[in-house]
């Protein structure tokens, strides 16, 4: 049986540390969230974004924006926040509406305030082997849970499913920068399972069921970054966890893996930048 990469107990760990961090420091960080819309999945990720950010006296502003809200006065709101020195870190939760051009929103945040680190210049930072300002949240929060089980993926062939940028194309990066073997696969794929065999180390980031035992070699390690609701209301993710974990010699599992991870990723961020900002 696989051994459970625990994001919870990683995520408390962190936190209670973090926690103690922030308490010293003479001012307090904040914490910018925006969301446009009423997308009932964003709402409750940036819902749980403030609660933690207050568990671990982090201030957190949120700005809820109605849908139909144009690209200018959005990109001036940011424009706001870009300039109040109060505000440490600012996310823009993605989706966003179709009529907003999603990378002129991300790129209006100031690089030295981009808590996803999803701007182009930290994107160009980390995709030139540059340290970015902070690296984006998911990946962040998974490289921490391998860390956390002392697993190196030093000459590991890590197949990676999903190219967003959100997950897969960062992580990439930030896997070859640990001097793995990187392959990426997405839609387009063929012999999907065909390549997933020769995986050490998968993550799936898809969104679907798709990772069924048969496609792994054993004592894989699995992360499954896919977290939905199936037909029964269940939540679940990409992977068979019944069956793979038990081919597997590590797997996380949905809920309770990398979702607590990403949390974590954007307190240690909000930190980081904060100790970035108050350096000098
Ligand atoms: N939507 C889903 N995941 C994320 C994330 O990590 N950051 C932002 N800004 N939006 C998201």
């Amino acid at each position: 049986m696989a051994i459970i990469l625990d994001g919870k107990k990683l995520r408390d760990k962190l936190l209670a540390d973090l926690k103690l961090r922030v308490e010293k420091l003479s001012t307090k960080p904040t914490l910018a969230v925006v969301l446009v819309g009423e997308d009932p999945a964003s709402k409750i990720y940036v819902n749980n974004k403030k609660k933690a950010a207050e568990n671990i006296g982090i201030n957190s502003i949120i700005i809820n924006l109605p849908s139909f809200t144009g690209e200018t006065e959005l990109i001036q709101k940011i424009e706001e926040l870009n300039n109040d020195p109060q505000v440490t870190a600012i996310l823009v939760q993605l989706p966003l509406p179709k009529h907003i051009n999603k990378n002129n929103i991300i790129n209006s945040i100031n690089p030295k305030k981009d808590a996803d680190g999803f701007t182009t210049a930290n994107f160009g930072l980390l995709f030139s082997g540059q340290k970015p300002y902070v690296y984006p949240c998911t990946p962040k929060g998974i490289l921490l849970l391998l860390d956390e089980y002392e697993i190196n993926l030093e000459g590991k062939h890590v197949v990676i499913i999903g190219r967003s940028n959100i997950v897969g194309r960062p992580l990439s990066q930030m896997i070859l920068d640990r001097n793995a073997t990187v392959t990426i696969c997405h839609s387009r794929t063929q012999n999907l399972a065909g390549i997933t065999k020769t995986a050490d180390v998968l993550i799936s980031a898809v969104g679907e069921k798709i990772i069924e035992e048969n496609m792994l070699k054993s004592d894989c390690i699995v992360v499954d970054v896919g977290i939905f609701k199936d037909e029964t209301g269940k939540t679940r993710g990409d992977v068979d966890f019944e069956n793979v974990s038990k081919i597997a010699s590590y797997i996380t599992p949905v809920p309770g893996g990398v979702g607590p991870m990403t949390i974590t990723s954007l307190m240690l961020n909000t930190v980081e930048l904060y100790n970035m900002q108050h350096c000098d």
